[in-house]
C-alpha cells in the first residue's frame, strides 16, 4: 500500500485517497466532481489511488486493464482557466512521458494526442474528462501506466510495461507509483505555458510530418497525411487538398 504521508511534500496535489479496489477511480472522481459542482464547492486538489480497477475505462469506450499489481491506476482531479482546456491533453502527456524518460530511461514518446508509446507498444494511457462552467474548467485526469505485463497480454499484444523496457532496476509498484505522484506533483506546479506546452509535446511525438495517421476520436474515424499540430494543439491531417484541424478534447461532460 502507498505510504500517504508523502502528501506532506506534495504542492500541487492537496489530499490523496488511497483504495484497494474499485470500478473506476474516473468514475469516482465524476461522484466527486459532481457532489462539488452542484453544491457550489470548489474542486479539492486530490488524487485518487486505485490498487486495482474492476471496470477501468480508456478513451472511445474501451476498457483499461487494471489487475493489482500491475499498473498505476489514477485520477487527479484539476481547476483550469477554461481557455486552458484544449493544451491540457497534450501536457498531461507531457508529464506522462516526461516521468518515463527521467526515472526509469525509457524512451517514451507521444502519440496524438495522449497515448504514451515504447518502441511502437502503448505503456499508458490518459482519458481526461471535463465539465466547463463558465470560465472555469473542471478536470478529471485519468491516468494509467503498466508498470509490469498482465496475464491477459497476449490478448494485447501492442502493449508493454516499466518492467519491460527499463534498464533501470526499479523497487516495484509502490515505489514506481510514489514516483509518479512527485512527479505529476512538481509539474502540476507549473503554469500552462502555450509555448513550451506544444515545444515540449513536439519533441517528444512520434510523428513525422508525412506519415499516414489513422485516429480514432469518439465515433470519427480520420484518415490522412500527419501535418504537424498548430499553436492550438490541434493536429493537422492532411486528406488530398484539404487539411483538417482535430481537436485533441476527450470527454466534454454535459
Ligand atoms: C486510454 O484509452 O488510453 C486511456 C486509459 C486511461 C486509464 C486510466 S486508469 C485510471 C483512470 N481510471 C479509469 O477508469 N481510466 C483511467
Amino acid at each position: 500500500m502507498i505510504d500517504t504521508s508523502i502528501v506532506g511534500r506534495l504542492k500541487a496535489i492537496e489530499s490523496i485517497a488511497v483504495l484497494s479496489r474499485v470500478a473506476s477511480t474516473n468514475l469516482l472522481a465524476r461522484r466527486v466532481m459532481t457532489e462539488c459542482i452542484d453544491n457550489e464547492l470548489s474542486l479539492p486538489r486530490a488524487m485518487i489511488i486505485a490498487g486495482e480497477q474492476f471496470a477501468g475505462r480508456g478513451r472511445n469506450d474501451r476498457s483499461w486493464s487494471s489487475p493489482p499489481g500491475k499498473g498505476i491506476y489514477t485520477t487527479t482531479l484539476l481547476t483550469r482557466a477554461a481557455h486552458e482546456l484544449p493544451l491540457v491533453p497534450l501536457e498531461i502527456a507531457n508529464i506522462v512521458a516526461s516521468f518515463l524518460r527521467e526515472t526509469f530511461a525509457i524512451d517514451a514518446r507521444i502519440k496524438w494526442p495522449n497515448d504514451i508509446i515504447v518502441n511502437g507498444r502503448k505503456i499508458a494511457g490518459v482519458l481526461i474528462e471535463a465539465r466547463v462552467q463558465d470560465d472555469r474548467a473542471y478536470l478529471l485526469v485519468g491516468i494509467g501506466i503498466n508498470v509490469e505485463p498482465h496475464d491477459d497480454d497476449d490478448m494485447r499484444p501492442n502493449a508493454t510495461s516499466i518492467s519491460e523496457t527499463s534498464s533501470r532496476n526499479f523497487g516495484g509498484i509502490n515505489a514506481a507509483t510514489l514516483a509518479f505522484i512527485e512527479h505529476i506533483d512538481e509539474r502540476l506546479t507549473h503554469p500552462i505555458d502555450h509555448d513550451r506546452v506544444l515545444a515540449e509535446w513536439r519533441a517528444l511525438s512520434i510523428h513525422n510530418a508525412g506519415d499516414r495517421i489513422h485516429c480514432v476520436l469518439g465515433d470519427r474515424t480520420i484518415d490522412g497525411i500527419w501535418s504537424g499540430i498548430d499553436e492550438q494543439g490541434r493536429a493537422l491531417i492532411r486528406d488530398g487538398a484539404h487539411t483538417m484541424a482535430v481537436s485533441a478534447g476527450d470527454i466534454v461532460l454535459a
